[in-house]
């Protein structure tokens, strides 16, 4: 149910057409839904791209025995994985991920777009140890301009950042140009691009401020 394409660039950008995201995306984008729903149907939509964005992580192999008899089964290899949220929107989209990678080291970056300018503005940063040696999966739900997660991806790169993917739930064309343009190595997964941003750098037709949406700020 995804589909891959690129756009003017290498990247490497997969959008989950799966129904069950599409149908959640569909009730996040309502004006009429409200800061609890729209945290719950984040989460929601966090699990299924989470599912997506794992599919080639390492596996290995481990001795067990079953109710019945011994096997060597299959699971997920080691402490190779960590989760980068977006502040503050991006914590809508780690949560539900952390539940089903509970294992994941977890990073923060403080980024806001200054309000005239839209320059994305660090205010804080916290990366795990190690982390050239793990998957990073840098999550916030929205792609506007692609400042903030060309800034993002800059920093974990600067720390030693190696493998890299990028999780969003909207995105809008001119934030893939200029983020496919920064980071080509870098993969896009998001359930949907929408059409363009308007004078305000605003996604068309957009979830709104996904921050002030999930907390009820202005
Ligand atoms: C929003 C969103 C992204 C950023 C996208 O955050 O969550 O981080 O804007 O815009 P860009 O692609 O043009 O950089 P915002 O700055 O509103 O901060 P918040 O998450 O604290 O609300």
């Amino acid at each position: 149910m995804s589909e891959h394409y690129d756009i003017e660039t290498k990247t490497e950008i997969e959008i989950v057409k799966h129904p069950l995201v599409q149908h959640k995306l569909t009730l996040i984008r309502d004006k009429k839904t409200g800061p609890s729903d729209f945290r719950q149907l984040l989460r929601e939509i966090s699990l299924l791209l989470a599912y997506e964005v794992c599919r080639d992580l390492e596996i290995t192999r481990s001795d067990i025995a079953t109710p019945l008899e011994k096997m060597s089964a299959l699971k997920l290899e080691g402490k190779k994985l960590c989760l980068i949220s977006i502040l503050r929107a991006g914590n809508g989209l780690l949560d539900g991920m952390l539940d089903l990678i509970p294992a994941a080291k977890v990073g923060h970056i403080g980024l806001y777009r200054d309000p005239q300018t839209k320059i994305p503005i660090e205010y804080y940063l916290k990366l795990p140890d190690q982390i050239d040696e793990r998957l990073c999966i840098v999550v916030d739900p929205m792609l506007a301009t692609g400042g903030s997660a060309v800034a993002a991806v800059h920093r974990i790169k600067q720390a030693g950042g190696r493998r890299i993917k990028f999780v969003c739930v909207i995105a809008a064309p001119e934030g893939i140009k200029l983020f496919s343009e920064a980071h080509p190595d870098v993969p896009i997964v998001t359930a949907a691009i929408d059409r363009e941003l308007d004078e305000n750098s605003f996604i068309r037709p957009g979830i709104g401020d996904a921050g002030d949406r999930m907390y009820g700020t202005k």
